[in-house]
């Protein structure tokens, strides 16, 4: 087998595992008794991103409704009729935060990108950039790099300061959030539940993020000889307020971890902290999508990116059907709203202002544009060239000037994320750490004499 054969192998089935577990998380996240059972379906139907059912059943056959409800006016497309005028953003700053919807709207963001021919910054090692899990720093990018970059959309802690001052003045700053709880259950099985054992974390290629921790170190008992996998979340739940750690590394993954990503202080939980840190984010970020609105948020984002609806598709990795799961009792909800205070806070604020600028959308007019969305997607899973666009004619891909070809300084990149709770014992830290390769694909760039 040849090396590119090789490669092409190892993303196919990782990325038919991911899809796997998504399949199993958004299962999960079904079953959950959330704000969405009271709701008028009309207005709130999308509460659920589970859109892989439409396809089989009603998706196709009322496509053309040329009669919209409410008066609204129709266009050719379908869409109600959009502003013929649209200055689109000069740069695109999508904050990716862990295991809420962000990897559908990382498409949405390199499609943007493609449409308007700006150059994306890359990471140095892995998937994560600028020293996660320590704040964003440029010098922690993948090479080659713009000391005025146009535009990210990888997993990053956000640095408020510092992405204001190198992105472009109009740079569109966009990221997501999604109900706690079911965020909650979603990362422990990513980060924790799906590994066997420690050998299989030890041995998966490249991991940057350190899979397991802080779960696996703290469920272990003296026995263990320091990690344990395979507990259920049920028992982590009722052992979390005697067995967490702020101190340990990763800590985060364990309480505010949203908050944590958005690049506040995780471990305060005073309301008027967070309080103030909100109205900052809220002045620094354009659209905070809701995973639960997910396309309404995307009619607002289409609106602002001044993109064909088409640019809006990210390919479906949902397709089934829900399925019950244990609910928490009542004592974990509780230690879960406690550990989660700041993510609660945040999600409640950032749903308030997602309602207002439905309604200042129309409410009826975004009822009927996200359900025509959610169409889209149904045919587009289908047949994905539907949704297939090409760029202006006018927009030539441009590199960006200047380009910085400087490889990152590795030593001084572990060093950063071990100042900030990022270390590991296993995974391409470890060896990168060691100054071996990483079995990242950056590994060429990094270790270019092997
Ligand atoms: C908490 O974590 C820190 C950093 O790993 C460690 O030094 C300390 O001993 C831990 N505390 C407890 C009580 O385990
Ligand atoms: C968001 O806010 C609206 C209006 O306040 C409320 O009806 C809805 O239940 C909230 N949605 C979620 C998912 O919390
Ligand atoms: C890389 O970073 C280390 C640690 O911060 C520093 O000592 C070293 O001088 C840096 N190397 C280069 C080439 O800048």
């Amino acid at each position: 087998m040849n090396s590119a054969k090789f490669y092409f192998s190892i993303i196919y089935t990782s990325v038919l595992f991911l899809l796997s577990l998504y399949l199993v998380n958004s299962r999960e996240a079904e079953g959950k008794p959330g704000p969405s059972k009271n709701t008028s379906p009309k207005v709130d139907y999308i509460l659920n991103y589970d859109y892989g059912e439409l396809g089989n059943a009603d998706g196709e056959d009322d496509i053309d409704d040329s009669v919209a409800e409410d008066g609204i006016r129709v266009g050719k497309d379908g869409f109600s009729i959009q502003d013929s005028s649209c200055t689109p953003p000069g740069g695109m700053v999508f904050l990716k935060k862990h295991k809420s919807a962000s990897s559908t709207l990382q498409t949405v963001a390199k499609n943007f990108c493609r449409y308007y021919s700006m150059p994306g910054e890359s990471p140095p090692v892995g998937s994560v950039s600028g020293g996660y899990p320590g704040p964003f720093q440029p010098e922690f990018l993948g090479s080659p790099r713009h000391p005025k970059p146009y535009a990210i959309s990888t997993h990053q802690v956000f640095n408020l300061e510092v992405e204001k001052a190198i992105f472009p003045e109009n740079a569109f700053f966009l990221t997501s959030v999604r109900e706690p709880l079911s965020l909650f259950r979603s990362m422990f099985e990513y980060f924790y539940r799906r590994w066997d054992s420690e050998a299989a974390v030890r041995n998966r290629k490249c991991g940057f993020t350190c899979w397991g921790a802080p779960y696996a170190h703290w469920l272990a008992e003296e026995a263990d000889g320091g990690v344990r996998f395979g507990a259920e979340i049920s028992e982590y739940l009722d052992r979390l307020p005697k067995i967490f750690n702020k101190s340990a590394p990763w800590a985060f993954r364990a309480k505010n971890f949203q908050a944590f990503e958005l690049g506040l202080d995780w471990t305060r939980d005073d309301k008027k902290y967070v309080s103030g840190k909100l109205n900052e984010l809220a002045k620094a970020f354009d659209l905070v999508v809701l995973s639960e609105y997910y396309y309404e948020s995307l009619v607002l984002l289409r609106e602002r990116l001044c993109l064909p609806w088409q640019a809006m598709y990210a390919r479906s990795r949902m397709v089934s059907k829900p399925y019950t799961k244990e609910p928490f009792t009542s004592s974990q909800s509780n230690t879960l709203k406690k550990f989660y205070a700041q993510d609660f806070q945040i999600y409640k604020y950032f749903n308030q202002t997602l309602q207002k600028k439905i309604t200042t959308y129309g409410r009826a007019r975004m009822s009927h544009d996200a359900r025509k969305l959610r169409q889209m997607y149904a045919l587009c899973d289908k047949q994905p060239k539907r949704c297939s666009f090409s760029r202006p004619q006018a927009a030539k891909m441009t590199k960006g000037e200047p380009v910085d070809n400087s490889v990152v300084n590795t030593s001084a990149l572990v060093e950063y994320m071990e100042a900030h709770q990022g270390s590991c014992e296993w995974g391409a830290f470890a060896k990168l750490k060691a100054n071996e390769p990483t079995g990242c694909g950056q590994d060429e760039i990094l270790f270019p004499n092997l």
